[in-house]
């Protein structure tokens, strides 16, 4: 794999020894707005973040419900390798709920700006750091590790976030949190805040970051840069409103574009990601970074040709890092390349005409504006080599006849070993109408049952290709399947049903 790395000048940074991952899905994330997480939930997700290797899991805030301080009990008693944190105003009561569901590490905040000073808290600055204070000591006195967060710190005076930070040191702080609340920041003013904190402070710097702006990854990959110690992350990027920096995009930009590995398996992002998706309901859009389903899909020629002769040309990272899989998508823009090897991975051998024709079936879809599924691609490559078959009974003429008065009618016209016949039928809709017609058709020949009809719309809208599967009988008890794709319903439903029939006509003779 060819990446950045190289041209990356580490020696112009000021990257901690260490970065911690920090991960905060089961707090913020679940304040992602419509998502509430159960007890057995949050255990689930905790068990599977601390497998992947992050090292401190944020799983709630236990002063806001019983269930919250129950979970948190819970998780801590399994024993996880990460280390289990537990959010608090800094107000006593918060404290000791955390306290109260065992917990060793404690993230405690209080809001700095003056937005948060005046209108939230209406507190003077001496009042705050005096709040701050009393917190951090009365945590200090259970013995806890105490994060503490200036909230609203990107919109906090400089000097009042130094003195309050200054203050959290003094009282026991273990670690500063610098809280983008609202997601303002931009990497440029990232860079001078991380690095101001950094050259004043020896006590390890964690960032917290909002995603307001799509700048969260970004900023908390520059403030990596510039010292920070530990990412406040969530998975998906869940969080309050447009959420937290990811735990994917961190984990994988630093391993392939700064070669910084930290703890966490990358092979399971794609799994957990979707786990998480499953339980909160919130799934992610196709082009997500990393977890995404196109973040491994190609569909152009140009791309699909370029992936099957080496697949850095057009991926950054191999889809097995993340444990995402590649997809060749099929549609307008695909080139012969692109076709010739999704046959070969469903080994479906076709030979030059027959490759034509799903080649311009499958780019005459796509100009209809279809996406082909490899589930669509194996019916019309099945049915091109089913077309190949010696066929007793050929289609040639149709004509359907409905209204509110009459009985749907159908009038079928075949060709049965080289003679045209024709018959009409009633039912009780054109598709058995049509049947009737074709049974009435055959009826020398053949007594036809239809056993099994089934129909699904293989590509969305309301001009989406139906498929059809049907299974026929004789009256010698012999089966066989017929299946068939077309845009029209009716037409999908007797080409099916034909299908069948010349198959246990080839049945019959064997
Ligand atoms: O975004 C924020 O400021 C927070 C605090 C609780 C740290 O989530
Ligand atoms: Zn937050």
């Amino acid at each position: 794999m060819y990446s950045n790395i190289e041209n990356l000048k580490k020696e112009n940074m000021n990257l901690a020894d260490k970065i911690y991952i920090f991960d905060t899905t089961l707090r913020d994330g679940e304040q992602t707005p419509g998502v509430a997480l159960t007890v057995d939930e949050k255990i689930q997700i905790a068990q599977k973040l601390s497998k992947i290797g992050v090292d401190k899991i944020e799983v709630g805030f236990p002063a806001s419900s019983k269930g919250e301080i129950e979970s948190a009990k819970k998780i801590k008693s399994l024993d996880l390798d990460s280390k289990i944190v537990g959010l608090a105003r800094t107000v006593k009561e918060d404290i000791d709920a955390v306290v109260d569901a065992d917990l060793e590490y404690i993230h405690t905040f209080i809001g700095t700006s003056p937005l948060h000073r005046n209108f939230k808290l209406k507190m003077s600055k001496e009042q705050v750091i005096q709040r701050a204070v009393e917190a951090i000591d009365y945590a200090k006195e259970y013995g806890l590790t105490v994060e503490f967060s200036a909230e609203d710190a990107t919109r906090t005076e400089r000097d009042f976030l130094f003195k309050i930070f200054n203050e959290a040191i003094g009282a026991g702080a273990d670690f500063l949190d610098v809280p983008d609340t609202v997601g303002v920041l931009t990497p440029v003013i990232t860079h001078e805040i991380i690095t101001d904190l950094r050259n004043n402070f020896k006590t390890p710097i964690s960032v917290h970051f909002h995603n307001d702006f799509g700048l969260a990854t970004a900023n908390t990959l520059t403030a990596i840069e510039c010292g920070a110690n530990q990412a406040h992350v969530t998975v998906n990027g869940m969080g309050e409103r447009t959420g937290n920096t990811s735990l994917e995009e961190i984990v994988v930009t630093l391993h392939a574009a700064y070669g910084i590995n930290v703890n966490v398996d990358t092979t399971q992002l794609y799994s957990l990601s979707e786990f998480v998706g499953r339980l909160t309901g919130i799934k992610m859009p196709v082009n997500k970074p990393i977890v995404g389903a196109n973040a491994f899909a190609h569909e152009s020629g140009i791309h699909v040709h370029g992936i099957l002769n080496n697949s850095s040309t057009y991926e950054p990272i191999s889809p097995d890092l993340v444990g995402h899989k590649r997809k060749i998508v099929l549609g307008k823009h695909t080139g012969a390349n692109a076709l010739k090897s999704k046959l070969k991975e469903y080994n479906i051998e076709l030979n030059d005409e027959q490759f034509k024709r799903v080649f311009n079936q499958i780019k005459s879809l796509g100009d209809k504006g279809k996406c082909i599924t490899d589930h669509d691609l194996i019916a019309i490559a099945t049915i091109e080599l089913g077309s190949a078959r010696e066929k007793r009974i050929e289609l040639i003429g149709l004509g359907l006849a409905s209204g509110a008065v009459v009985s749907p009618t159908a009038t079928v016209k075949l060709k049965i070993d080289g003679e045209i016949k024709e018959a009409a039928s009633t039912g009780v809709g054109p598709v058995d109408a049509s049947i009737n017609a074709i049974r009435n058709l055959i009826q020398d020949s053949m007594d036809v049952e239809l056993e099994e009809y089934n129909i699904e719309a293989i590509t969305g809208g309301t001009d989406a290709l139906a498929e059809v599967f049907v299974i026929t009988s004789d009256s010698k008890g012999n089966k066989s399947m017929g299946r068939s794709t077309n845009e029209d319903i009716v037409m999908a439903s007797i080409l099916a049903v034909l299908d069948s029939i010349n198959k246990l006509f080839l049945i019959q003779n064997e």
